[in-house]
């Protein structure tokens, strides 16, 4: 398999997305923040430094419209909210979670996490939602590859999920290339 391939998977719904450095990582949030509206979840699965922070730091710059805004992990505060422009010139909340040390449900209440439905909400380790992964969720699945990239697994995002890949690999094909 060659660097820039795509294995787009129809019958299972899964797109594969190769990504050989953080700044290709960075490229994914960028390409996938269009697609995503009010109400939407979607949910970072992947190891201890798998590049979840990373691709939901670009995805909420991205939906900012402020490609250097601060973005600081919710790994203790479980939780950072962030306002962005939504449809019809509306404010729309946009809330990063990190569920790594949540503690039971109860405690997921008692950050806003029905409130916080009703924008777009990020969730890195999304396993500890239990019975309250939205039905629906869009997912990132990201493995460390033995070359210290990262392969990104598109789940739930609809038809475009192929586009958004090839136009990732593209962009990191032509970094690549001017280096
Ligand atoms: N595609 C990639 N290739 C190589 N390194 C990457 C890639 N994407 C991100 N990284 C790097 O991986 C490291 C960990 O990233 P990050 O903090 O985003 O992981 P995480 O999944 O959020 O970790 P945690 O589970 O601790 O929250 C960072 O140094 C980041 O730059
Ligand atoms: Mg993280």
């Amino acid at each position: 398999m060659t660097q820039t391939d795509t294995t787009p998977c129809a019958a299972s719904g899964v797109t594969r997305v190769l990504l050989p450095d953080d700044a290709a990582t960075m490229a994914l949030g960028r390409a996938l923040a269009p697609l995503l509206r009010a109400g939407d979840a979607v949910l970072l699965r992947g190891d201890l430094g798998a590049g979840k922070t990373t691709l939901a730091r670009a995805l909420l710059r991205c939906l900012c419209d402020d490609p250097a805004m601060e973005v600081p992990s919710p790994s203790y505060t479980l939780v950072q909210t962030y306002d962005a422009p939504g449809e019809g010139g509306q404010e729309m909340e946009v809330s990063h979670f990190d569920l790594w040390r949540l503690d039971g449900p109860g405690a997921l209440a008692e950050l806003g996490w029905d409130d916080a439905c009703e924008g777009i909400v990020l969730v890195e380790w999304p396993e500890r939602l239990g019975e309250l992964t939205p039905p629906g969720a869009r997912y990132v699945d990201l493995e460390v590859r033995a070359d210290g990239g990262r392969d990104a697994f598109l789940r739930g995002w609809g038809a475009q999920a192929e586009a958004v890949a090839r136009s990732v690999e593209g962009d990191t094909k032509q970094a690549g290339e001017q280096a």
